[in-house]
């Protein structure tokens, strides 16, 4: 079997890695990938660009799967690209995929499908949205609706905070088409976690529960990134809490959206908000986390491609997965300055041992392999993951691995874990 995977991050990267140690899989090509999946092996990089060309080289070669990492070619319609070519691909089609491309669908949907989610109000224009905002007061969470990179969300701590994001959305237009429209919501206080599953549209499959790390710095401080370091399971996310998921958000979405003749295929992501006040839905995403992929994806201990196919053909009621108990454990590796513009081109060296200790896997994430060396290409560099039978080991482990690696200026968060292993220990 030959499958092409979309995608260049350190989800790309556990994608291809899982998918190329079945024994079924005689290749996997990843577009473009990333300095890991270019030495991975079975393996290799394309680089070609655009939802046309990308089906055009899996006719050519005969690609027999393709699997989608990021949000921006669901959003612009590659499954549908796909299918009318007659190519199998797993992941949501366009109509679908509005269950993160647009926050407003999605509260519409929420509300419609009685999923509980932060009460809101959906803003065109600057003077009714900081009406809203007056009349609600701080904190208050403004969101642009469309796609901005992760960068389209303020949680606002006082007005004047509101109103800058505000004006940044409706004055400078910061974020183009994505700000055209506003979601204004009530702040929720609580752990964040992340519930990832597997849907044919009819049944939901879901994946192990996990937490990511968004602030910069330790302690949850300093700006929010792409996502520091993950890990699975989230002990936040308790049994009842994750068949909650299940059966009050994840079906009910399935079930709304087909309502309205939206067959969902591909993986429901919801960002979940624990509070004292219930389970609530922060966001859908209708994709894979980055970087809770490398922890999830670590534990999984039967084939994937399987389940992908059993998502295309509709038979998700037939499929089963195999989880592993042991926790594991992923720390980002970052450039120097990251968040905020960073240089490109340095060498990264002592991968090999870092990979070299038990249950400890480099996947790479903004790298590049040049002239026969790995170097970063992005913000976040690798991640670091393990896998052990105790999480404070397994903690030790990836730390031990991440301390084996050079990056002139690289910087990781040092607490990846820590909430866990505080609530384990009571
Ligand atoms: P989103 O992209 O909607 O998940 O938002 C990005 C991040 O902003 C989330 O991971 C939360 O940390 C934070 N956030 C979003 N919505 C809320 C909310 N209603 N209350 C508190 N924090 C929020
Ligand atoms: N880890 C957050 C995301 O993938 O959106």
């Amino acid at each position: 079997m030959k499958v092409l995977v979309i995608g260049g991050g350190g989800r790309e990267h556990a994608l291809a890695w899982k998918i190329a140690s079945e024994k079924d899989v005689e290749k996997v090509y990843v577009a473009p990938g990333n300095g890991g999946t270019a030495v991975e092996e079975k393996c290799e990089n394309i680089d070609i660009k655009g939802n046309e060309a990308l089906a055009a080289f899996a006719k050519e070669n005969g690609i027999d799967l393709t699997v989608v990492g990021p949000e921006d070619p669901l959003a612009s319609g590659v499954v549908d690209v796909f299918e009318n070519e007659g190519l199998r691909i797993f992941g949501p089609r366009k109509d679908a995929a509005r269950i993160e491309a647009s926050k407003a669908f999605a509260k519409e949907i929420m509300v419609a499908a009685g999923i509980p989610t932060a009460y809101y109000g959906e803003f065109t224009d600057y003077d009714s949205a900081i009406a809203y905002v007056k009349e609600r007061g701080a904190p208050i969470v403004v969101k642009a609706d469309g796609l901005a990179a992760g960068k389209g969300v303020t949680v606002a701590f006082t007005e004047a905070e509101a109103e800058a994001a505000l004006k940044d959305i409706f004055h400078e237009n910061v974020f183009g088409e994505a700000g055209s429209s506003v979601v204004i919501e009530e702040f929720l206080d609580g752990e964040e976690a992340s519930y990832l599953a597997f849907t044919d549209g009819k049944t939901v499959l879901p994946m192990v529960s996990s937490q990511d790390h968004k602030p910069v710095f330790d302690n949850d401080k300093g700006p929010n990134t792409g996502g520091m370091g993950a890990y699975s399971p989230a002990p936040v996310v308790t049994d009842e809490i994750f068949d909650y998921a299940t059966e009050k958000i994840a079906y009910p979405l399935i079930q709304e959206m087909q309502r309205r003749g939206i067959t969902y295929k591909g993986i429901i992501y919801a960002g979940l908000m624990v509070t004292g006040d219930g389970v609530k839905v922060l966001e859908f995403n209708c994709r894979f986390g980055d970087p809770e992929t490398q922890p999830v994806l670590s534990r999984m201990d039967s084939p994937i491609t399987p389940i992908f196919e059993a998502c295309i053909d509709e038979t998700l009621n037939k499929a089963e997965l195999i989880w592993s108990s042991e926790p594991t454990v992923c720390v980002v590796v970052a450039s120097e300055g990251y968040p905020s513009s960073y240089e490109k081109g340095r060498p990264i060296t002592g991968l090999d041992d870092a990979n070299s200790i038990e249950g400890v896997k480099v996947f790479h994430a903004g790298t590049a392999l040049k002239d026969a060396k790995i170097v970063n290409s992005g913000g976040r560099v690798l991640g670091v993951t393990a896998r052990g039978q105790e999480l404070g080991e397994t903690i030790e482990n990836a730390y031990k691995a991440v301390e084996r690696i050079q990056l002139q200026g690289m910087h990781y968060r040092k607490d990846i874990g820590a909430k866990a292993l505080r609530r384990l220990k009571g």
